[in-house]
């Protein structure tokens, strides 16, 4: 029997008090609604559709993956009517199962578990213990699993001393599913089609209802205000930190590190407080990391130092490499083993070969770097025309003096040495000495200009 995934997504998110959709709100530096795409992602359904309302142009322009189907709910009916909303192109023999949009810790092992478990032609539902069920939808059972869910708002006071709750993930026959969703009503508190009400007309159809319990709460909650996102976001960041410490990483302090995305560590790496791990990146065996640095999709290798402050993007090194304090590593700076980025320089797009530095207070953008070249403080490849980016090549070796300006498309020699203040537009020779500076002079009785009106 195939299966289809149907993540309700429509509701306005009011509490989230924002212009944004809900689903669309970042933990760990992912859309809500990507956490659970992520999980589902791994139960190769035959079709996972995705129910939007609000702001759904955002949505879906966020989400580009083709294989996901979209239906539009204009109206925010309740979960009931988002679900019908589904229905409409799907194969009515898979089994269906059915999660929200705001769940984003629910995984992909629970919710294998949750069809596995299942035999294919009853109902089931995934439930918690909750010490506290204020709000959530109540398990009301009998001895053949479960009978009905009652709404918190539709609750008696005996139904409200439940703890076990709904988590809003069911799985159901689709056949069996859309005959129910026809007859829904919305005569309860809140006037809305309720998706839970389908339990009781399995039971009255005698389909069997499951109760299923999750592993914990934290894999189900529901995240709908900002407090609750930055309180998941917090738990979220632990589990990461907790899984990088088993693997050898060494933090500071794990409370103060974060990583938006995916961070993989080779052995005996350290880091240091408040670094900001951003989409992919890769630290090597032996890396040391310094305080306050932002990391982000960059591949930095084994036995490097990043000193504090950095900000490195789209960038690479190989081994060995010293960075920083205060450097600018932007996508396209690609070091080889043993170079040196120090402070104020700013890298882009140039690939900067073995033992080459490039110490203080240079930019470095479009060039190739050989091995062995000193650059000096304040060296600048003036890149852009104004219409155009150009190239600089240096060879091996070279030794750019300091405050150099280098006026690209230009090749500087191998061996060569560059004289401190030339501005360079012309191609440099292999070795020997360029100077492009006028020649010093002194001029003897020179005055001051003075104010005429000054005694
Ligand atoms: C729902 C369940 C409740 C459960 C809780 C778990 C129902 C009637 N109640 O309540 O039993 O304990 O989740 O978190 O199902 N949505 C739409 N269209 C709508 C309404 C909602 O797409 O018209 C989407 C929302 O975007 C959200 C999900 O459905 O992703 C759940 O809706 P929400 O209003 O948050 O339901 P709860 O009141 O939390
Ligand atoms: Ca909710």
């Amino acid at each position: 029997m195939g299966l289809s995934v149907i993540i309700l997504a429509a509701g306005k998110g009011t509490r989230m008090q924002s212009k944004q959709p809900k689903v669309l709100q970042l933990l760990a530096g992912k859309p809500l609604l990507g956490h659970v795409l992520s999980s589902v992602k791994n139960l190769e359904a035959d079709d996972t559709c995705v129910v939007y309302g609000h702001e759904g142009k955002a949505v879906k322009s966020f989400f580009t993956t083709p294989s996901i189907r979209w239906a539009k709910q204009a109206k925010q009916l309740g979960t009931g009517h988002a679900t019908q909303q589904a229905m409409i192109n799907l194969p009515s023999d898979n089994r269906v199962l059915i999660l929200a949009g705001d769940v984003p810790f629910i995984s992909s092992n629970t919710l294998q578990r949750l069809l596995n478990e299942t035999p294919s032609k009853d109902v089931s539902v995934l439930t918690v213990q909750m010490d506290d069920p204020t709000g959530y939808g109540r398990i009301i059972r009998n001895d053949e699993g479960i009978k009905s869910i009652v709404e918190h708002k539709d609750a008696s006071e005996n139904e409200l001393l439940l703890k076990e709750i709904n988590t809003g993930v069911m799985l159901c026959p689709g056949k069996n599913l859309k005959k129910w969703l026809n007859k829904l009503s919305n005569n309860n508190s809140k006037g809305e089609y309720y998706l839970t009400d389908v339990i009781k007309m399995a039971v009255i159809d005698g389909i069997k209802a499951h109760g299923i319990e999750a592993d914990s709460c934290m894999e189900v909650m529901g995240i709908n205000d900002k407090k609750q996102l930055a309180e998941a976001e917090r738990l979220l960041q632990k589990k990461l930190v907790d899984e990088l410490m088993i693997n050898g990483v060494s933090f500071a302090d794990p409370s103060r590190v974060d990583i938006r995305g995916s961070l993989k560590c080779g052995k005996d790496v350290f880091i240091d407080v408040n670094t900001v791990f951003e989409g992919d990146v890769h630290l090597g065996d032996d890396t040391k990391i310094g305080p306050n640095n932002v990391i982000r999709d960059s591949k930095i290798g084994e036995s490097n130092i990043i000193h504090a402050n950095c900000h490195i993007e789209g960038a690479s090194s190989a081994d060995e490499c010293e960075i920083g304090p205060f450097a600018r590593l932007r996508p396209g700076a690609n070091l080889a083993n043993k170079v040196k980025i120090g402070n104020f320089v700013e890298v882009k797009k140039s690939n900067i070969a073995s033992g080459t530095k490039v110490n203080h207070l240079s930019y470095i953008g479009d060039a190739e770097l050989g091995s062995d070249v000193n650059v000096g403080a304040g060296v600048i490849t003036c890149n852009y025309d104004g219409a155009k980016k150009h190239k600089t090549i240096i060879k091996d070796n070279a030794f750019i003096g300091s405050n150099v300006s280098l006026v690209a498309p230009l090749d500087v020699g191998k061996n060569a040495t560059v004289g401190a203040g030339s501005t360079i537009s012309k191609r440099v020779p292999d070795g020997g000495l360029t100077v492009a500076r006028s020649s010093q002079k002194s001029i003897k009785n020179w005055l001051r200009p003075k104010n005429k009106e000054a005694k």
